[in-house]
C-alpha cells in the first residue's frame, strides 16, 4: 500500500511526514499512520482464524479418524495404557491438528472424571463416620455409572493423571533433545531440575528421563510429530528406547503417537521397533475439492465479514488446492492471502481476481525461500540456467549447464564440481520443483536431458543476487547451439 493512494483523505498541503513514521498534520495533531492507513475497505472479522496456530472446533472430514484414534486412546480413561499408534498422511491432511484436538479431548474428559469421582466420594463421605472412610472410597468408586467412557472394573489406577507431551521432532532432531523435551514438559518451567539443552551424557540424559516419568506417576503420551525426520536424521534408537520405556518404569506408562509424512518410513526400522510403534496405524487420506470447500466454510463464517467475499472465491481455492494434493494448509494459505491483499487495495469485497494475485503470491515468495536456502553450489548451478535461458536456451541441456557452472565456479575461485555431482543437484532443484528435466531420446545418436525453468527469471535472479554471485555480473554461459528440442 502507498501512501499516494490515501493521500485524497487528508491535504496533501497539511501533511510533514516525521521520521519515526507517523504523519503530523500542520494544526500540531499527531495521527497515526495506521488509523491513516485502516481507512479502507474490511474484510476481516477475526483473521486469527486462517493461521496456523488456530486450533477449530470441528474439524469436517476427520470424523472417521478421530473415532479411530478415540477407539485407541480410550482405555487411557479407564487406567490402562492405550496401544502405540502411527498416523501417516501427506501434508495438510490435518494429522497434527487432529492429535493435538484429541489430546485437548482425552485430558478435559479425565479432568471431569476425576473431579466427578472425587465429588462422589465426598458427598458420600459427609454421611459416614471418619473410621470408615476406606470403605467409603470403595463404595464411591463402585456407584459410578458404567457410561461409555468408564468401565465397569474400577482400580487404584484410575487416579493416575493423563499427560500428553507433543514434540516436533523436525525441531527435536536427536535422542538427546527428545529425552530432554520428555523430561523438561513434565516440569514446571521455573524448575531447577530442567535439563539443559545441550552438555550432558546421552545416558544421564535417558536415567532422568526415566525418573522424571516415574515421579510424574501419570499416564504419559508421547506424539512424536514429523516422526519421520527424526528416524532419518538419527535412525531408530531412541524410539526403541521409548516403546520399550514401560519396562523401567514402575508409577508411570508411556503410550507413542508418531506422525509421519513418510509411508515408506516403517521400513527403516527395526521390526521389533516397527511392530511395537505400528501396532495401529491409522492413514489420513488427501481432501478433495468438496471436503477442502467445506472446510473453508466453516473457517470463512468466523474469519470474514458476511458479504465480504465473492459467492465462488472458497470454491476456487478449495479446487486449486485439490489439485495440490488436497493439502488443506494451502488452501487456508490462498484464503487468508487472498483476503490480505484485498484488504491491502481497500477493495470492498474479495474476488476471484485477489485468489490468482495470492497464487502467484505464493508460489513467488515459496521459490523465493527455497531459492535463498540453497546451498552456493547449487545457486551457482541455477543462477547458469538461468543466464542460459537470459541468452535464449529456455529448453537446456547437462553439458551446456555443466560447462557455464565450472566457469562462473572457477571464476569465482570456489571448488569446481564434476559432471555427476553437478547431475545430483540438478535432480534436487528437481525435486524441489525449481526446475524440470527430461530425458529425450535421439534414437540412433542418443538421449540427453533436457534442462527448463519455468519460474519467471526475474524472481530466481532476485533471490540470487548479493553476496559472492554479483562478481559474475557480465559474465555470458557456455551456449552450444544445437537443434531445438
Ligand atoms: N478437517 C479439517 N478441518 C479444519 N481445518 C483443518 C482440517 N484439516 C486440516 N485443517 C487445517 O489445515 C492446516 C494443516 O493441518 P495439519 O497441520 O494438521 O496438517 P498435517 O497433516 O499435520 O500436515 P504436515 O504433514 O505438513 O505437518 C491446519 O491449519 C489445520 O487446522
Ligand atoms: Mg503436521
Amino acid at each position: 500500500m502507498k501512501l499516494r493512494n490515501i493521500r485524497p483523505h487528508i491535504p496533501p498541503s497539511c501533511i510533514i511526514r516525521s521520521s519515526w513514521g507517523t504523519v503530523k498534520s500542520l494544526n500540531g495533531l499527531a495521527t497515526d499512520i495506521f488509523d491513516i492507513l485502516d481507512l479502507g475497505g474490511k474484510i476481516f472479522k477475526n483473521r486469527e482464524v486462517l493461521r496456523y496456530s488456530y486450533i477449530p472446533d470441528t474439524l469436517p472430514h476427520r470424523e472417521r479418524e478421530i473415532g479411530s484414534i478415540a477407539r485407541i486412546l480410550i482405555p487411557a480413561l479407564w487406567g490402562d495404557t492405550p496401544s502405540n499408534i502411527i498416523i501417516f498422511g501427506m501434508t495438510g491432511t490435518g494429522k497434527t491438528v487432529v492429535s493435538k484436538i484429541l489430546m485437548k479431548a482425552l485430558q478435559e474428559k479425565s479432568n471431569f472424571i476425576k473431579e466427578r469421582n472425587l465429588r462422589t466420594f465426598m458427598e458420600i463421605q459427609e454421611e459416614m463416620s471418619d473410621s470408615e472412610s476406606v470403605r467409603c472410597l470403595n463404595s464411591a468408586l463402585s456407584i459410578i455409572d458404567h457410561d461409555d467412557v468408564l468401565g465397569p472394573e474400577m482400580s487404584q489406577q484410575l487416579h493416575r493423571q493423563i499427560r500428553s507431551i507433543y514434540i516436533n521432532c523436525q525441531q527435536m532432531d536427536t535422542a538427546y533433545r527428545v529425552m530432554t523435551q520428555v523430561a523438561n514438559r513434565l516440569l514446571p518451567f521455573s524448575d531447577e531440575d530442567r535439563l539443559p539443552v545441550s552438555g550432558l551424557p546421552i545416558d544421564e540424559v535417558h536415567s532422568r528421563m526415566l525418573s522424571k516419568l516415574d515421579e510424574a506417576s501419570s499416564l504419559v503420551i508421547i506424539i512424536l510429530d514429523e516422526i519421520d525426520r527424526l528416524i532419518m536424521k538419527v535412525g531408530d534408537d531412541i524410539l526403541y528406547t521409548l516403546t520399550r520405556i514401560n519396562e523401567d518404569l514402575q508409577r508411570t506408562r508411556v503410550a507413542i503417537i508418531g506422525i509421519s509424512n513418510n509411508l515408506k518410513i516403517m521400513d527403516y526400522l527395526e521390526p521389533r521397533v516397527r511392530s511395537s510403534l505400528g501396532s495401529e496405524e491409522i492413514i489420513f487420506e488427501p481432501y478433495n475439492a468438496l471436503q477442502l470447500k467445506d472446510i473453508l466454510e466453516h473457517r470463512a463464517k468466523e474469519a470474514f465479514y458476511q458479504g465480504s467475499i465473492q459467492d465462488n472465491v472458497v470454491s476456487l481455492c478449495a479446487g486449486i488446492a485439490a489439485q495440490e494434493n488436497g493439502d488443506a494448509r494451502k488452501a487456508l494459505d490462498l484464503l487468508r492471502v487472498s483476503a490480505e491483499l484485498a484488504e491491502r487495495d481497500h477493495s470492498p469485497k474479495l474476488t476471484d481476481l485477489y485468489v490468482k494475485m495470492a497464487q502467484k503470491k505464493i508460489e513467488t515468495d515459496r521459490v523465493q525461500q527455497v531459492v535463498k536456502s540453497l546451498p552456493l553450489q547449487s545457486k551457482i548451478v541455477l543462477y547458469s540456467i538461468i543466464q542460459l535461458k537470459i541468452f535464449g536456451r529456455i529448453k537446456t541441456t547437462t553439458k551446456e549447464v555443466v560447462e557455464t557452472y565450472s566457469n562462473y565456479a572457477s571464476k569465482l575461485d570456489l571448488i569446481v564440481l564434476g559432471r555427476r555431482q553437478v547431475v545430483n543437484l540438478l535432480n534436487e532443484l528437481d525435486r524441489l520443483g525449481i526446475i524440470q528435466t527430461k530425458v529425450i531420446s535421439f534414437g540412433r545418436h542418443g538421449r540427453t536431458t533436457v534442462i527448463e525453468s519455468n519460474i519467471p527469471n526475474t524472481d530466481v535472479l532476485s533471490s540470487l543476487q548479493g553476496g559472492l554471485l554479483s562478481e559474475l555480473k557480465g559474465l555470458k554461459p557456455k551456449v552450444i547451439y544445437r537443434p531445438s528440442f
